[in-house]
């Protein structure tokens, strides 16, 4: 059975190896956090979405369902949308439910699985929208798929993926999309807001361990496609809040001496170190309504949840 059309355009795997040996050997060590969604770290994120402690995915949702009306009435006349990072395509479907005039839904995605489940989803309660997935790494790519013709679309890029990109990467990647804009189209973009420390501290330590779980299956990514050993218990997570960035950051920290091999090049991690894999940055509304109308937005509306945990912001060129 094949679904809608998929479209193969993921980077090859060694990408991930030589940025590793790259970002480990810098000081601080980091690793991009795009990393964390193999087969196991998608799933593993799914289950994230799922903890009570991680507020974003169900104020979204509350979004997305409980706004219909003013979406439907906000993105009148759109009738192509494309999402980046859709993940397993359940806020695509929202969408789609919401605003009946879209005919095309372009789904772009870093992984293959959860985009095959994605246009799975979508076409089996729409098979007459022209439902189309494209894997790629489209944060890395300067330009996005626009439509050729003179249709209204509208950049879908929900999750508040965006925070994990420091702000002045966000206000290039904001200005990006206004510029490969036509006038009458919209960005519909989901951003997390600053809020209460403890809110925002369970949601990355949750009383599970899956936010654990994941940040450390970068480790077993790493001795996987590497071929290393990494004994078990030699790094740990740790999530906390950056108060003057205005970001959640996660690391791993290792705990014991340990030297790896990696295709040849040393990577030494002294007891104590730790590797930056995440920074979340959290928004006041007004932050991120500048950073809009900083690169090239017209205007806005901001839709938010009952707590005001989360906004949607639909912006116009
Ligand atoms: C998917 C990037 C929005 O930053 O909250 C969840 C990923 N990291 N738990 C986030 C994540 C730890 C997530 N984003």
């Amino acid at each position: 059975m094949t679904y809608g059309r998929i479209l193969d355009m993921k980077p090859a795997l060694p990408e991930f190896r030589k940025e590793v040996i790259a970002s480990l050997s810098d000081n601080p060590k980091w690793i991009h956090p795009k990393f964390f969604y193999d087969r196991k770290g998608s799933d593993l994120f799914d289950a994230i979405t799922w903890l009570p402690e991680y507020y974003l995915t169900r104020a979204e949702t509350e979004i997305l369902t409980s706004r219909c009306g003013e979406i439907a009435a906000l993105t009148d006349g759109v009738t192509r949308a494309m999402e980046l990072g859709p993940g397993m395509g359940r806020k695509s479907l929202m969408l789609l439910r919401c605003i009946g005039g879209l005919k095309e839904y372009v789904l772009l995605d870093i992984s293959m699985q959860s985009l095959e489940k994605a246009v799975e989803l979508l076409e089996a309660e729409f098979p007459q929208k022209e439902i189309t997935g494209i894997c790629s790494d489209y944060l890395s790519s300067e330009s996005l798929p626009m439509s050729g013709n003179q249709s209204r679309s509208m950049i879908v890029f929900l999750g508040s993926t965006i925070g994990n990109m420091e702000t002045s990467d966000a206000e290039r990647f904001l200005a990006s999309c206004s510029r490969q804009m036509k006038n009458e189209d919209l960005l519909f973009i989901g951003v997390d807001m600053k809020k209460d420390l403890k809110v925002l501290l369970s949601a990355y330590n949750d009383s599970s361990g899956v936010t654990a779980e994941f940040n450390l299956n970068l480790i077993r990514r790493i001795s996987e496609e590497f071929g290393v050993d990494i004994p078990e218990g030699t790094f740990m997570h740790r999530a906390v809040y950056n108060e003057s960035l205005g970001r959640i950051e996660m690391h791993l920290d290792c705990k014991a001496d340990l030297s790896l091999d990696l295709e040849g090049t040393l990577i030494r991690f002294r007891k104590g170190e730790s590797i930056h894999t995440e920074s979340s940055y959290k928004y006041s509304p007004e932050e991120f309504g500048k950073m809009l109308l900083a690169s090239g937005f017209s205007g806005y509306t901001r839709l938010s949840d009952s707590r005001d945990y989360y906004s949607v912001f639909i912006a116009r060129k």
